[in-house]
């Protein structure tokens, strides 16, 4: 297939770009930046405020994966933060979709991150993609963005928004900020650790991108989750476990308040996600279960 990839250089983009050629397809990444370009696929930097020359990119491609917006963590969430937040999604799906409108031959398959955000927070409930939204800042951004995607949806375009659980791999991601405090001897769950934390393996979440481009069965909102999500308190205990570390420190609600201001939401509140859709169709998860992901990620491997 012919792809174009937006958000190429981020986290999840740089595994897939790797995987996807890997995979024989042909890669064509937007970036805004001159100097994060040394993917293994034709780069073009872009400009989302405007359809410009990049636009030519989309002609003859067979599908758009977007995964470009700012990073929620990367700055508290002051009210321009947020509006950053949410307009870098909503201009980049807008501007693809407005290049895809110009071009003769319009690609048959738009996947969009969207995140598990979208159905707020909860201690008791078991999220599938039938639920619905949540109505804190998280979720009305992963709501704007799926809507986004509904009202630019055209003809036979095949949509999907892969509601993503937290990533987990070396590198980038949650995984290095949580496990920081473990190698310092300090590790523990934040909060009270009864939040539900759904997580997936970054490969599995490249499988799933892969399997979706693939499988026409598969439209609208997707969950990309591991099938069996745990507690924050069950996570951090088996991190530790995993690391060799004891979990014992815990950080209160109130100084993540202190710390992170409205983000902390983020940490201090989870949701039980069911990736429902996948488990239908007997996706074939890698890591089903956390110790699995955790050892394959932080074990050195065997010389
Ligand atoms: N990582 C996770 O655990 C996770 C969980 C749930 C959902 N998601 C969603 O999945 C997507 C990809 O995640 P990621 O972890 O790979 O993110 P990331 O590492 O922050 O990368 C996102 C990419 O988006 C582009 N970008 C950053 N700020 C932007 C802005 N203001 N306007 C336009 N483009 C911008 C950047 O590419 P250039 O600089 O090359 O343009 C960047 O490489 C995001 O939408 C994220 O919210 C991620």
């Amino acid at each position: 297939m012919k792809i174009l990839l937006a958000g190429a250089t981020g986290f999840i983009g740089k595994s897939l770009v790797h995987s996807l050629g890997e995979a024989g397809h042909h890669v064509t990444a937007l970036t805004r930046s001159k100097t994060k370009n040394n993917l293994p696929c034709v780069s073009i930097i872009w400009d989302a405020s405007s359809v410009g020359t990049w636009s030519k990119a989309l002609e003859g491609t067979d599908a758009v994966i977007n995964l470009a917006g700012e990073n929620i963590a990367r700055r508290r969430w002051t009210r321009r933060q947020k509006k950053r937040i949410l307009e870098s999604r909503l201009q980049t799906i807008q501007a693809l979709f407005d290049a895809m409108d110009r071009a003769r031959q319009k690609p048959k398959i738009f996947i969009q991150a969207s995140a598990i955000g979208y159905y707020g927070p909860s201690t008791d409930q078991v999220f599938t993609e039938d639920n619905g939204p949540g109505t804190d800042f998280l979720s009305s951004v992963c709501q704007r963005v799926e809507h986004e995607l509904v009202q630019a949806k055209d003809g036979d375009l095949r949509c999907v928004a892969l509601r993503i659980g937290v990533v987990l791999e070396k590198g980038g991601g949650a995984l290095p900020k949580i496990s920081f405090p473990f190698r310092l001897l300090m590790g523990g769950h934040l909060g009270n650790g009864s939040q539900w934390f759904s997580w997936i393996h970054r490969q599995d979440l490249i499988g799933i991108i892969h399997h979706v481009l693939e499988n026409s069965s598969l439209h609208g909102a997707v969950n990309a989750t591991a099938p069996e999500p745990v507690t924050l308190k069950e996570f951090c205990r088996t991190l530790g476990e995993v690391l060799h570390r004891p979990s014992w420190a815990h950080v209160p609600g109130f100084v993540l308040k202190i710390l992170l201001g409205e983000m902390s939401e983020m940490v201090l509140y989870g949701q039980r996600v069911s990736p429902k859709k996948l488990l239908d169709i007997q996706y074939p998860f890698l890591y089903p279960n956390c110790r699995d992901a955790l050892e394959a990620i932080l074990r050195p491997a065997s010389p």
